[in-house]
């Protein structure tokens, strides 16, 4: 299983974040993706698109330049997976969107999103990263929680294996019915 690691990051912290997942997972590779085309993504099995927010409710800038690259991607059969950087005391009311933002541009292709996050131990007021009562993926606080960050990312990749080979699985038993 190949894992790419995508991040866009303006003063450091979502990058941190990142290289800790690489750790923990202990494989793949970490890429910024300020220089990063859509083929990029398509190399890797388990995909990670992690993003900080900025402004009120912002995409972060790198990402906001590279969304068509992640657009145009073809993402078929892949294992996609959210990471969102934000601070839910200063930035309540936009909490994490940035991770909505990237949601919404790939939602209608075909792939399989993993990851999904519990909104239970946060404090906010809204977040386009929330959906059906669940956040679309690791959602982690620096400014507010940063004591919970590594402890998060450990339970969230036992849980993106779980995920994954639990749907491994199941498409295997599909491709044999079919035979
Ligand atoms: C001017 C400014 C605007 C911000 N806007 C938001 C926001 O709308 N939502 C949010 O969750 N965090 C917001 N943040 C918090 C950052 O996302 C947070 O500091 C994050 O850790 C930055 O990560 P980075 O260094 O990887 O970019 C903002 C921070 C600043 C300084």
């Amino acid at each position: 299983m190949e894992a790419g690691i995508f991040f866009g990051s303006q003063t450091g912290n979502c990058e941190t974040l990142c290289q800790t997942i690489h750790k923990h997972l202990g494989e793949g590779v970490v890429h910024n993706v300020s220089d990063i085309s859509s083929d990029d993504f398509e190399k890797f099995d388990l995909i990670i698109l992690a993003t900080s927010t900025w402004g009120s409710g912002d995409l972060q800038d790198d990402w906001d330049l590279q969304l068509s690259e992640i657009e145009s991607a073809n993402l078929e059969n892949k294992f996609v997976a959210f990471v969102g950087v934000g601070d839910q005391e200063g930035y309540g009311e936009t909490f994490c969107d940035g991770v909505g933002t990237i949601y919404d541009a790939i939602k209608d292709k075909k792939f399989n999103h993993i990851g999904l996050w519990p909104k239970e131990g946060y404090e906010f007021e809204e977040s386009t990263a929330l959906r059906d009562g669940k956040f679309l993926g690791l959602i982690l606080d620096v400014e507010n929680q940063d004591d919970l960050s590594e402890g998060r990312i450990k339970k969230w990749i036992a849980q993106l294996r779980e995920e994954m080979t639990r749907i491994s699985k199941i498409e295997i038993e599909e491709v044999r019915a079919e035979v």
